[in-house]
């Protein structure tokens, strides 16, 4: 079998690549290791970007986002019992879209399936070979052995998929930055407490009010990184939730029932190049950031939308220009997101090593932060989304 452009993994960015080619009727298969289930069962971010949404758009799977997705003005930080509003759409003009992965992801298989074009789930023992010259990937799939030959390969497969590690030794430089803490998130069907997201700093931890609907809440709290979801009932959740929260959020807060309930470790990540022989990195595959801030799905698509461009720029014209200038063009915006995730994750969680005086620096920074107009833009331009 023979593709053009064989993408590795279905997650939001494989998918959306995916989509894109086939608009401009460049052939693609994609191979992802698990089941069709399991992928669309998956409960990860929740803020899109206005470029974000424009890419979903061109793909054509925008029509449900913008008929069920909540588009934000802004959102509150929360510290010393008061919430501050960040006016998103007064300091750069922009807005961010609350709209769930798990929905994102469901729209783009589901647009993928009615197009006809090639999904291989549950492909185990995905392989990469020739990735320099004449590449081609091999897999099994019910017992059976396949080889796909391809003029590209999108490695599109995640932190822990196959493509990073197939490029030799030496060759990838990378740079990492694990924090002391993990994110334990919370999915109910109850209102949320307030009609934009709560970012929280609290002397017992960082804490995040979100939601998939005007029905359907998410919430996270920071908490060790060594915790168990099972010590952790529906009750202690809620109860160290509004804790963590100023009293008027507080008591809007609608307990019930979870439906979903995980701890994730929070992490900086970068791989130097994103791109090796006809192998390119893209989303997690290359790059991972801590949630703070909601870039990890973001900076995917925006790793699809200069990959795109090359690939468009070869099959049309046969110019290898925009492919040689993908991670380059990707890393100039990544680096960007990695400091503003970073910079977000520092301001707003609880350091164990920080003590007291890392506490006061935190305490000026929030001060600075809202009460200048410069600051605030700072944040929301990061936010929103840097320019392309
Ligand atoms: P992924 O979504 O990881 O997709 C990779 C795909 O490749 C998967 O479907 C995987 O099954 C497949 N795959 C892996 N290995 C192989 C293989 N060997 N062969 C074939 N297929 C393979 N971001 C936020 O902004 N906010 C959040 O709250 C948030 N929460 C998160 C929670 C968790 C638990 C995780 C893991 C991530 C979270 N993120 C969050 C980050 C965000 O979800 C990712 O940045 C985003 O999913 C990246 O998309 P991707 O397509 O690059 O990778
Ligand atoms: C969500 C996750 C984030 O990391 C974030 O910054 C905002 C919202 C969410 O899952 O809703």
């Amino acid at each position: 079998m023979r593709t053009q452009v064989l993408i590795v993994g279905s997650g939001p960015s494989g998918l959306l690549l995916g989509q894109l080619l086939a608009g401009i009727g460049i052939d693609n298969v994609i191979l992802e290791r698990v089941d069709r289930d399991h992928l669309l069962s998956r409960v990860r971010a929740g803020v899109l970007e206005q470029g974000t949404v424009e890419l979903l758009d061109e793909a054509g799977a925008g029509e449900r986002m913008h008929a069920e997705g909540l588009p934000h003005d802004g959102f509150a930080v929360a510290f010393d019992n008061r919430l501050h509003r960040i006016d998103l759409h007064a300091l750069t003009g922009k807005r961010v879209m609350v709209y769930g992965q798990t929905e994102m992801t469901r729209d783009l298989v589901e647009k993928r399936e009615k197009a006809g074009l090639t999904t291989v789930f549950e492909a185990a023992n995905v392989a990469l070979h020739d990735i320099s010259g004449s590449p081609f990937v091999t897999y099994e799939k019910d017992g059976q052995s396949h080889r796909i030959d391809c003029d590209f390969i999108a490695g599109c497969d995640g932190y822990h998929g196959v493509s990073r590690r197939s490029v030799p030794g030496g060759a990838l430089q990378s740079f990492e930055r694990v924090y002391p803490f993990g994110w334990l998130g919370v999915l109910a069907e109850v209102p949320p407490a307030s009609h934009e997201l709560i970012y929280a700093n609290h002397e017992l931890g960082f804490a995040l009010c979100s939601m998939r609907s005007m029905t359907r809440s998410r919430y996270y709290i920071q908490c060790p990184i060594d915790e168990k979801v099972e010590d952790w009932s529906d009750g202690r959740f809620w109860d160290e939730l509004r804790r963590r929260l100023p009293a008027e959020s507080a008591a809007a807060v609608t307990t019930g029932p979870s439906f979903e309930k995980s701890i994730a470790l929070l992490r900086s990540f970068v791989v130097e190049p994103m791109q090796f022989g006809k192998l390119s990195l893209v989303g997690d595959a290359a790059h991972i950031v801590p949630p703070t801030g909601a870039k990890g799905l973001n900076l995917a698509a925006s790793d699809v939308r200069y990959l795109f461009s090359g690939l468009r720029e070869f099959y049309a014209d046969g110019s290898t220009a925009g492919m040689d200038a993908y991670s380059g063009r990707a890393l100039a915006r990544v680096w960007k997101a990695v400091r503003f995730s970073w910079w977000m994750t520092t301001m707003l969680h609880r350091f164990p090593e920080g003590g007291a005086f890392g506490q006061r620096i935190q305490e000026a920074e929030l001060d600075y932060l809202v009460h200048s107009r410069a600051a605030s833009t700072a944040l929301a331009e990061n936010y929103v989304g840097l320019p392309y």
